[in-house]
C-alpha cells in the first residue's frame, strides 16, 4: 500500500482521532489482571492494541468485543493460563515489554515473538530488572533481541531499580511485575516519562507512592475491576497539529484528546515555534487529563528540543522534525538517541527523507540539526515499516511541490486506522 500526497489547501476541520495507544494497552492489561469485568471504551482499534487483546485471550482472558473500540475484559484476578502457542507482539514494543512484566511471575513458560522491526529492538532493558526480581528470561535473537522466552514459576522479590534510560515501558514492566512480587518495588526515574501506568493503577484501586523521582508499589495488590474510557491519542493528533500550525490560514479543532502533561511536549514546542494553540481542558476522566485543542496556523520559527522535554514528545519527533524543516531558522533536536531504537532508526530515516525532499539536515548521534525554510519537493520515500515515519512524511507532502509517495504505508494501521481516509479528505477539500 502507498500513500500519495501533494500540496493541499489550508486545513479547516475538526478531526477526532482514535484512542490513545499507550493507554489502550495498559487498560487491557490492568483489566485482565483485575478481579472482574471491565468495559473499555474508545479502545484503539489499531493492530498493536488489538494484538495485546489477542495475547490476553491466549492467556485465558475472556474478552467480549461489541465493536472494534469497545471490549468487555473479564479479569482473571492476576492468574493467567499457560498459552498453547507463541505470543505474537507484532510491531509493538509496548506489548512485548509490558506483557513481559505481567508474565515474569506466572507459573508457566511463554514465548514472545515479533515482526522484523520488533525483532531488532533491545530487550536487555527489561530483562535486567526482571531478572534482578528473580524471573528467568532467554532472549533468542542476536544482541538479546526477541524472540523472548520467559520461564515462569520463581516467586519474584521487590527491588529498587534506577532506570538507565528514560523509558515508560521499562518503568511499567517493573511496576507490573512488582504487583506480583514480595515486598515493595521501587522504580527511580531520573527523567520523568509518561505516567499512564501509575495513574491507571491508582484508578484501579492499587496505591502507588510517589516521592520525588521514586515510584513504589507493594506486591500482592490486585487491581479492582473498573470501566475505562480511553482519551484520544495526542500522538495521532500530532500529525494534524503540525499540518495546521505550519500553514497560515489553517484552523483545526481536535476534540476530547488526552492532555496528560507527560505527553503534551508537542504543544509547548509548537507554541515556542509561534503556533497559536488554545487548550480547553474538560474534567479529567478516569485519572487522565483530557480536553479540546484549537490551532490557528501561521509561520513557524525554529526552536531547540532537548533534555527532560524529550520523553514528553519522543513519538512526535519525526513530525516535529518536519515542522522544523518548514520553519524559519535552524531547529535543533538533542538528547534523542532513543529514536534510533524505535520501530526504525528514526534519526537516520528522518534525516534521509527530509534531505530527499530538499531540506538541509545534519545528523548527530543523538539528534538532528534542521536548516528550515527551504522549499520542499515531492519524493518517493520508504516507510521502513514505521507508522510514524509514514504519517510524518505524508504530512510533509502536504507542503511540497509535486507528489510525495510513501511506500509500504500499511504500517499506519498499527497506531492510526483511518489516517489515510482523513488525509484524503483534507487533500481533496
Ligand atoms: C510507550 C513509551 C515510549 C514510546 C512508545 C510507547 C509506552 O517508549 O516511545 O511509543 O506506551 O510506554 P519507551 O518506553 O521505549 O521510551
Amino acid at each position: 500500500m502507498e500513500i500519495r500526497t501533494h500540496r493541499a489547501a489550508p486545513l479547516h476541520a475538526e478531526i477526532p482521532v482514535p484512542g490513545d495507544k499507550s493507554i489502550s494497552h495498559r487498560a487491557a492489561m490492568l483489566a485482565a489482571c483485575s478481579d472482574g469485568p471491565c468495559r473499555l471504551r474508545n479502545y484503539l482499534p489499531g493492530e498493536d492494541c488489538l494484538g495485546t487483546l489477542q495475547i490476553l485471550r491466549q492467556l485465558g482472558v475472556k474478552i467480549v468485543s461489541s465493536s472494534p473500540t469497545e471490549h468487555l475484559v473479564h479479569g482473571r484476578s492476576g492468574r493467567f493460563l499457560e498459552p498453547t502457542g507463541d505470543l505474537d507482539c507484532g510491531n509493538s514494543g509496548t506489548t512485548m515489554r509490558l506483557i513481559s512484566g505481567l508474565l515474569a511471575a506466572q507459573p508457566f513458560r511463554a514465548r514472545l515473538t515479533g515482526d522484523a522491526s520488533l525483532s531488532r529492538r533491545p530487550m536487555r532493558r527489561i530483562i535486567d530488572p526482571l531478572q534482578q526480581m528473580g524471573a528467568t528470561f532467554h532472549p533468542e535473537g542476536p544482541g538479546d533481541c526477541p524472540p523472548l522466552v520467559i520461564e515462569g514459576g520463581t516467586p519474584l522479590q521487590g527491588i529498587e531499580y534506577r532506570l538507565p534510560v528514560p523509558s515508560a515501558q521499562v518503568k511499567s514492566a517493573v511496576l507490573l511485575a512488582g504487583l506480583q512480587a514480595l515486598g515493595t518495588t521501587t522504580v527511580i526515574q531520573p527523567v520523568p516519562t509518561r505516567d499512564h501506568t501509575e495513574r491507571m493503577l491508582e484508578y484501579f484501586g492499587v496505591p502507588v507512592r510517589q516521592d520525588g523521582d521514586r515510584i513504589s508499589v507493594d506486591g500482592g495488590r490486585l487491581p479492582q475491576a473498573r470501566d475505562f474510557d480511553v482519551p484520544s491519542d495526542i500522538s495521532s493528533a500530532a500529525f494534524w497539529l503540525v499540518a495546521a500550525a505550519a500553514r497560515p490560514g489553517a484552523r483545526l479543532v481536535i476534540p476530547d484528546v488526552g492532555l496528560n502533561p507527560t505527553r503534551t511536549g508537542i504543544l509547548a514546542v509548537l507554541q515556542r515555534m509561534g503556533a497559536s494553540i488554545h487548550r480547553e481542558p474538560t474534567a479529567a476522566g478516569h485519572g487522565e487529563p483530557r480536553g479540546r485543542l484549537e490551532v490557528e496556523g501561521g509561520t513557524l520559527t525554529a526552536t531547540t528540543m532537548a533534555g527532560a522535554e524529550i520523553p514528553n514528545l519522543i513519538d512526535e519527533l519525526p513530525v516535529l522534525a518536519v515542522a522544523g524543516a518548514l520553519a524559519e531558522g535552524t531547529t535543533i533536536i538533542r538528547d534523542a538517541a532513543e529514536l534510533r531504537v524505535k520501530e526504525s532508526d528514526r534519526l537516520a530515516v528522518v534525516a534521509h527523507h527530509l534531505q530527499a525532499m530538499g531540506a538541509k539536515v545534519v545528523e548527530h548521534p543523538d539528534g538532528l540539526e534542521i536548516h528550515g525554510g527551504r522549499p520542499l519537493h515531492g519524493a518517493r520515500l520508504e516507510s521502513h515499516g514505521d507508522h510514524r515515519i509514514a504519517m510524518a512524511f505524508a504530512i510533509a507532502g502536504l507542503f511540497a511541490d509535486g507528489e510525495t509517495v510513501i511506500e509500504q504505508a500499511a504500517c499506519v494501521e498499527t497506531s492510526y486506522p483511518g489516517f489515510c481516509q482523513q488525509l484524503k479528505k483534507i487533500s481533496d477539500a
